[in-house]
């Protein structure tokens, strides 16, 4: 009850008029966010409610009803509302086990392979995979690496690929000193590396995700934590029926639990 004086004030608008802000029940926003994107905040409304409420004041947006409104036909701005609210963590040779284990299938085949990572972040995981594959003396003209990610920003920094210190930890100096450029502190991924990985932006749950084609092995790791069970499920028969065949396994994260 008191939160909902707390968040209401009054904001003196071009001298003459009053409007009220109100920065009360983040609640459809949530629903609407979750629809969207598998998301759920449950546990965490009140951070959610504290981004979605600078979310709105960075913008003038008086309330998250008009908010809900405005993301419903102004594409950009709900595309700022995904970037804002999605988490991007991610490093290099991260779960390393199962890159290890996607590079001995890929290894084993005699055709050329098609890799997605759905989704990819800021690009650490397809780069890593590509560096891997490399380091196995595989040739890159035998693989193929798409990334797609529903955060607008992750998909710019992965194209730029220039990544800080902490990104890089699991990485031995021999990699990082062939792979890399340092450059006032930050380590620019060489561009024979960059030029192995294509990015998309893309929602798993949009209609067109699946015309992207169909894949040899699948990496979606580290992104079901985020759902509800029923959108896991739902992720897993999107992501299972975009392999080529039924005989590999999409690579899940070890917290991705169903
Ligand atoms: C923690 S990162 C995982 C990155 C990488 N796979 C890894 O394991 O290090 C989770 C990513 O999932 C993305 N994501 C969340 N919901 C998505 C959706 N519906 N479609 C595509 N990407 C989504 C987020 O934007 C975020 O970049």
């Amino acid at each position: 009850m008191f939160d909902f004086f707390k968040n209401k004030e009054p904001v003196t608008e071009n001298t003459n008029s009053v409007v009220t802000q109100d920065y009360t029940d983040v609640g459809e926003i949530a629903n609407y966010f979750h629809n969207e994107t598998g998301i759920i905040f449950d546990s965490q409304m009140s951070v959610l409610k504290n981004k979605v409420t600078s979310f709105c004041k960075q913008r003038e947006i008086d309330s998250f009803s008009r908010l809900l409104n405005d993301i419903k036909h102004n594409m950009q701005l709900k595309q700022e509302l995904i970037d804002c609210l999605t988490t991007n963590e991610t490093f290099f040779y991260r779960e390393f086990k199962q890159i290890e284990k996607l590079v001995e299938l890929v290894k084993n085949s005699n055709t050329s392979v098609k890799i997605l990572c759905a989704p990819s972040s800021t690009g650490e995981e397809p780069y890593s995979i590509a560096i891997a594959l490399l380091e196995a003396g595989i040739n890159a003209s035998n693989f193929d690496i798409l990334g797609i990610d529903i955060n607008s920003d992750a998909i710019s920094k992965a194209k730029i690929a220039v990544y800080g210190e902490r990104h890089l930890r699991n990485l031995t100096p021999q990699i990082i000193s062939k792979y890399f450029s340092l450059d006032n502190s930050k380590y620019a991924l060489n561009q024979n590396i960059k030029s192995l990985v294509s990015f998309k932006i893309a929602n798993i749950f949009d209609d067109s995700f699946k015309s992207i084609g169909t894949f040899d092995y699948i990496f979606s790791r580290n992104m079901l934590i985020y759902f509800d069970k029923k959108h896991k499920l739902k992720a897993k028969n999107i992501l299972e029926s975009m392999r080529k065949t039924d005989e590999t396994d999409v690579f899940f994260g070890h917290a991705d639990l169903f």
